[in-house]
């Protein structure tokens, strides 16, 4: 699994080699490796499971599997840019672009992928991908946004909420530009069903993010990483400025947006 970077490489909006990049993937370790790891365990993953970890970021979820498949199992972290992936017996890491190059059929017990198919316009098509690379039985955790209630939340009346409201709307404009559906957490069950996975079970998780969180840490990360592209969605630089204020000031808390944890499986007879 060596492909090229393609096409969709290029759409997608963060990137991996950035200045922003390492603190991303540190905040989305930190904000939801608790729910990812929780989910994952009712699975059973344990020693000798052959596991693929599909847009792995910071590779910290692939460590945790690395850990659990030993001594006997193999885990496969792939990304378009991997090059923050740590690597560690037992993990093979690839680049790989989960929407056009090769993928074994009927391999793996465990597919797991966070917060990358809805960054992916043919995420269908890479579902029923997913599908067939497990072997009868095997299971497929995603972990999905969904911000349609983010983007549109009751007034709090509290400081900096009319700044932080133009930052969470031209986020989602800057998304939805290149091809993201930030909403997809709340439907990707039933498209997991429409791909042919069975037994679907669904959380949904959200909490109250407050000063020096994770969450927030990941916004005032994402505001720098994405600045060029929120300029160009009609924030200005001022505006910028002061939301990363607000988020950093102490009495400011918002209400995250929604993650989806849906868990199918391959038939045993598929
Ligand atoms: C928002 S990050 C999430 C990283 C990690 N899954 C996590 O939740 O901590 C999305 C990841 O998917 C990767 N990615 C984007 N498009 C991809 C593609 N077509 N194939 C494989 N990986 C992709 C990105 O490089 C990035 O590492």
């Amino acid at each position: 699994m060596t492909g090229q970077n393609s096409a969709t490489a290029s759409d997608y909006v963060f990137d991996n080699d950035g200045d922003h990049s390492s603190d991303q993937h540190h905040y989305l370790a930190r904000l939801l490796d608790p729910l990812t790891f929780e989910r994952l365990a009712l699975t059973g993953v344990g020693p000798g499971w052959d596991c693929l970890e599909v847009g792995a970021g910071g590779g910290s979820v692939a460590l945790w599997l690395a850990e659990r498949v030993t001594p006997g199992g193999r885990v496969l972290a792939t990304d378009i840019k991997p090059g923050l992936i740590p690597s560690r017996p037992g993990l093979t890491v690839a680049r790989h672009d989960i929407v056009t190059d090769p993928l074994p059929e009927g391999a793996f017990d465990l597919i797991h992928a966070r917060l990358v198919l809805s960054h992916l316009p043919r995420r269908r098509e890479v579902l029923r991908r997913l599908r067939a690379a497990l072997r009868p039985g095997g299971w497929l955790q995603l972990d999905e946004i969904d911000i349609t209630r983010w983007v549109a939340p009751p007034p709090s009346g509290g400081p900096g909420e009319e700044v932080y409201a133009a930052y969470v709307k031209a986020m989602a404009r800057v998304l939805g530009a290149a091809g993201s559906d930030p909403t997809w957490g709340g439907t990707a069950a039933r498209d997991m069903a429409a791909a042919g996975l069975t037994d679907i079970d669904r959380t949904r998780w959200t909490e109250v993010w407050k000063r020096g969180s994770a969450g927030l840490g990941l916004l005032i990360s994402n505001s720098h990483h994405l600045e060029g592209r929120l300029l160009e969605a009609g924030m200005t630089l001022g505006q910028l400025r002061e939301v990363r204020e607000v988020m950093s000031a102490p009495g400011f808390s918002a209400p995250s947006f929604e993650i989806h944890s849906i868990l199918g499986r391959r038939g045993r007879d598929d």
